[in-house]
């Protein structure tokens, strides 16, 4: 049988859900962190999971993912990863039609113009997820100010968005897609108006609820999960996908395309565990 390694972090204190049930429908998968030696061509495959610590160490986690894909497969391939990790990939997607938050970036020795400080607006950086260095702010240009320069300080592309105020009330859908084909959505209620805790000390705490997603919304995932196919041609029918949109009174928006290492909400959805495992199973035919 073959050996799959579903890559974790040792920074995590118990095993994450997702992971949990992955290895319940796989029981051909075990887990291994991604910051611990060990002798990755010893798998048949790798899969990219709850890898979340590396956000401070990119450069050596993509490093160990060019490492590891040298020696055996890695999904998602390491072009897409290398891609995904940076927000400037939405400024791409927006180029090729699909709609996408107003998203402006700010390189470390640019300045923001002062009419993107104004107003009730997200300042987060780049590269990031589990909503660290993620901040709301309401009409305080000198707060948004500071929070561009606590970014650039520690060397991070800033990136300006207006808060999308819908998310209060309906959240944010994620649609995942696994094998290439839409599997569920999940709701995941707003973060950035509710005081964060990042108790587990890796990501902020989400209120996740199973979801239905819209005919929109699947139209405007399968736009998002196209285009990207265009411009990276090693993404097309990729093993796992998720597609986090906002909705707005124009239909819904791309906030964040996640191929890296996405929770998959598989305990929301009759049948997902499942799937996401014959997803990976295919790739070994
Ligand atoms: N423009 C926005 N409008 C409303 N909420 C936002 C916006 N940007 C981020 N958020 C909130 O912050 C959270 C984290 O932002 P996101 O862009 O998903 O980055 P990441 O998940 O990679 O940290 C989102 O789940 C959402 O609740
Ligand atoms: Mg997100």
């Amino acid at each position: 049988m073959a050996r799959i390694a579903l890559a974790t972090t040792a920074a995590l204190i118990d095993v994450d859900v997702d992971d949990a049930a992955l290895l319940a429908a796989l029981p051909e998968a075990e887990l291994a962190a991604w910051e611990t030696p060990t002798d990755w061509a010893a798998y048949d495959l790798v899969v990219l999971r709850s890898t979340w610590n590396y956000i401070d160490r990119l450069d050596e986690f993509l490093g160990w993912a060019e490492s590891v894909a040298a020696v055996t497969r890695l999904v998602n391939p390491v072009p897409v990863i290398r891609w995904n990790t940076d927000k400037r990939y939405l400024a791409q997607l927006e180029a090729a039609g699909v709609p996408v938050v107003p998203s402006l970036f700010v390189a470390p020795g640019e300045q923001p113009p002062d009419d993107a400080l104004a107003g009730r607006i997200v300042v987060k950086p780049a590269v990031g997820n589990g909503s660290n260095g993620a901040a709301l702010l309401d009409g305080d240009p000198t707060a948004a100010a500071a929070h561009v320069a606590m970014l650039h300080a520690a060397g991070r592309t800033a990136l300006i968005q207006p808060y999308l105020e819908q998310v209060d009330t309906l959240g944010e859908k994620a649609l995942v897609h696994l094998g290439g084909s839409f599997s569920h959505a999940a709701t995941k209620g707003a973060i950035l108006s509710k005081e964060m805790s990042f108790s587990t000390g890796v990501y902020a705490d989400e209120e996740i609820s199973p979801a239905t997603a819209s005919d929109a919304e699947i139209a405007v995932a399968r736009a998002v999960l196209d285009a990207t196919a265009v411009l990276l041609p090693d993404a097309a029918d990729l093993a796992y996908a998720r597609v986090d949109l906002l909705p707005t009174d124009d239909g819904p928006v791309l906030l964040e395309l996640e191929l890296t290492e996405p929770s998959l909400f598989l305990t929301q959805a009759d049948g997902a565990a499942d799937r996401a495992a014959a997803a990976i199973r295919d790739l070994l035919r």
